[in-house]
């Protein structure tokens, strides 16, 4: 039986209950494919200053570079003070600029919305992410956005070959380049530039971002793929989660030319750590997406197999009313990946 190295960070607050709980899925359904991963523990971030490292420990950077992917709980940042965000940190020191997030409407998810099928691109590196802050004068304080014709091109690029061999019929861009009209504007050009030269069969939309929020919060379901710069993406992702049943179901990936990292979109959730009643889900369709990532990349079928049949449990707990609480279920964290680990076994 081969087996598959992958370092995962078990993060902050609730991230070592939900990994836990996904590599015990994982584990199940990789045996059952006939093959086995061998999850490598790395530290990050609070985690790693707890156990006396610096933030971005060397062995985390080496085992990273070594498998080439990761998986990755939440990890905390602290608000208006304190270290940078390890999650920023991690995503510029392994270039990983493109965010992939994608929200579906789920079966037994009841929510004010169908028919949701929305993938969001972002761009990962710079905007006003760029952490250059200073204080001009005492009481005012500047932040710089960035936007270089390079990662405007890079992500533009990405996006519409993702959409192109996704099968997605349209990329619509969210910008406010009426008043950044340096910045939006560029990332809107590349955008522009790319759709009219590579790939005029997929339908290219733009919208200011915050009419763009209206219409989406009307109906979603118009829209397939949306491409956003750093921030825009961060805040409409967490949007967009609340159309499908919240931030406890949207995963996410961050893709570079050579790494990848697999996290859910949510954070660490400090109000209900500990507690045993986080949703699992996010970061178990993370490794779902990381699995088909590596079924691809190592050319290994049984990884997609794998991811299938996960992706079959989870759907088939939700069906059946087996759902944790922030879905309007009465399972744990752990209940919940023991019901999917059930269905895995019968299936
Ligand atoms: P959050 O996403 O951790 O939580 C927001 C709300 O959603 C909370 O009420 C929480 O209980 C709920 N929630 C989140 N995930 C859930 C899950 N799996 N199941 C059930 N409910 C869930 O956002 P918040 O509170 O703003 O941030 C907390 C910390 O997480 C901060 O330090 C922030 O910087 C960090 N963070 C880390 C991210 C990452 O590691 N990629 C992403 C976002 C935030």
């Amino acid at each position: 039986m081969s087996t598959r190295e992958i370092p995962v960070i078990a993060g902050d607050g609730i991230g070592p209950e939900i990994t836990q709980a996904v590599l015990s899925i994982v584990d199940v359904a990789a045996a059952r494919a006939g093959t086995s991963i061998q999850w490598i523990p790395v530290v990050a971030g609070l985690g790693a200053l707890e156990h006396g490292k610096e933030l971005l420990p060397q062995r985390t950077m080496d085992e990273i570079t070594r498998c080439k992917v990761a998986l990755k709980g939440p990890c905390t940042t602290p608000v208006g003070e304190g270290f940078t965000s390890i999650n920023v940190k991690l995503r510029k020191a392994f270039n990983l600029y493109a965010a992939v997030r994608p929200v579906r409407s789920l079966p037994g998810v009841a929510t004010r919305y169908q028919d949701v099928d929305i993938v969001i691109i972002r761009e990962n590196t710079e905007g006003l992410y760029s952490g250059v802050e200073n204080e001009v004068t005492p009481g005012v304080v500047m932040s710089m956005k960035v936007a270089s014709q390079n990662a405007c091109q890079r992500i533009a690029t990405w996006a519409f070959k993702f959409a192109n061999r996704r099968g997605r019929k349209k990329v619509t861009v969210m910008h406010k380049a009426n008043i950044m009209k340096l910045t939006d504007g560029l990332f809107l050009n590349c955008a522009d530039g790319v759709h009219e030269v590579d790939y005029p069969n997929i339908v290219f939309e733009s919208t200011i971002i915050d009419a763009g929020c209206m219409k989406l919060v009307q109906d979603p379901s118009q829209f397939d793929v949306l491409l956003l710069e750093n921030l825009y993406g961060d805040v409409v992702s967490d949007l967009c989660a609340g159309f499908v049943g919240g931030l406890g179901v949207v995963p996410g990936a961050n893709f570079g030319d050579r790494e990848a990292i697999f996290e859910a979109v949510h954070g660490s959730a400090p109000d209900i750590a500990g507690k045993d009643v986080a949703n699992p889900l996010a970061l178990l369709m993370s490794a779902v997406m990381m699995l088909n990532y590596l079924a691809e990349q190592d050319q290994q079928e049984t990884f997609a197999a794998c991811a299938t049949a996960i992706r079959n449990a989870y759907d088939g707990c939700l069906q059946a009313g087996e759902k944790t609480r922030d879905l309007g279920g009465s399972l744990g964290t752990k209940a919940f990946a023991e019901a999917v680990i059930r269905r895995l076994e019968e299936g």
